[in-house]
C-alpha cells in the first residue's frame, strides 16, 4: 500500500507474537515494546542524510559518515506512545520530545486533547509520531493536526499494529505522512479494538484495566 511500510523483520514479528499473547506479563510486554521500538526506529530513520567528516582514528585520518540532515523530534501520543518512545530514545538519545495527550471518548471514540507540549524549533526538525495502535486513527489524525498547527512540516508515523480502517483514514487525512508499522491486522471490532490485536496497549504496558 502506498505510503505504508510493514516492517516484517523476523525479530519484530517474533516479539510482536509474544506481545499479543494474553499470558505475557506487564513487565514482559513493556520490555518487548521497548525492544521492538528500537527496530522500528532503525527502519524509520533508514534514509537520514549523512555527509563525510574528517576524523582521526588511532591509525590515520579518514572521511567518515555522520548524520548531518534534519534533527529529530519524537512525538509521543500519550499514554501508550511512551512505550515506543523509550526504545526510540535508546537509539537516538539526542532527539527532542513532544507529548500529545489525547484520550478516546469511550462513547464517540473521538480524540479529546488534555495536554500538548512540543519543542520550539519543531518546524526545522523531522517529527516522528509514535503511538502503538492505529485503530480508528482518531487520535493519530488529531495528534498530527496539532503538531502541524505547531509548525511541524515533515512527519512520519510509527505504530506497532494498524487496522486497515485506521490506515485508510489516516492516509486520507494526512497523505503526506508515511506510516511505519509491524503489522496490519484484520479489522476493528465494534468497540474500536484492533482484532486479533493485543488488547489495550496502555493497560497492558502499565497493568491497568
Ligand atoms: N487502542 C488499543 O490500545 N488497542 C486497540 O486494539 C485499539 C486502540
Amino acid at each position: 500500500m502506498d505510503g505504508v511500510t510493514v516492517i516484517d523483520h523476523p525479530l519484530v514479528q517474533h516479539k510482536l507474537t509474544i506481545m499479543r499473547d494474553k499470558e505475557t506479563s506487564t513487565a514482559g510486554f513493556r520490555q518487548l515494546l521497548r525492544e521492538i521500538a528500537t527496530l522500528l526506529c532503525y527502519e524509520v530513520t533508514r534514509d537520514l542524510e549523512l555527509s563525510l567528516t574528517e576524523i582521526e582514528t588511532p591509525l590515520e585520518t579518514m572521511q567518515a559518515p555522520m548524520l548531518t540532515g534534519k534533527k529529530l523530534v519524537f512525538a509521543s501520543v500519550l499514554r501508550a506512545g511512551n512505550g515506543l518512545l523509550e526504545g526510540m530514545l535508546d537509539l537516538v538519545p539526542s532527539a527532542r520530545v513532544a507529548h500529545v495527550g489525547l484520550y478516546r471518548d469511550p462513547k464517540t471514540l473521538t480524540a479529546v486533547e488534555y495536554y500538548f507540549k512540543a519543542p520550539d524549533d519543531i518546524a526545522d526538525r523531522l517529527t516522528i509520531v509514535v503511538d502503538p495502535m492505529l485503530a480508528t486513527a482518531n487520535s493519530a489524525v488529531a495528534a498530527v493536526e496539532r503538531l502541524k498547527e505547531r509548525g511541524a512540516k515533515e512527519l512520519r508515523f510509527v505504530c506497532l499494529l494498524a487496522a486497515p480502517e485506521g490506515v485508510e483514514r489516516f492516509r486520507g487525512e494526512h497523505p503526506d505522512v508515511p506510516i511505519y508499522t509491524a503489522a496490519i491486522d484484520r479489522q476493528l471490532n465494534e468497540k474500536g479494538y484492533i482484532v486479533p490485536g493485543l488488547g489495550d496497549a496502555g493497560d497492558r504496558m502499565y497493568g491497568t484495566k
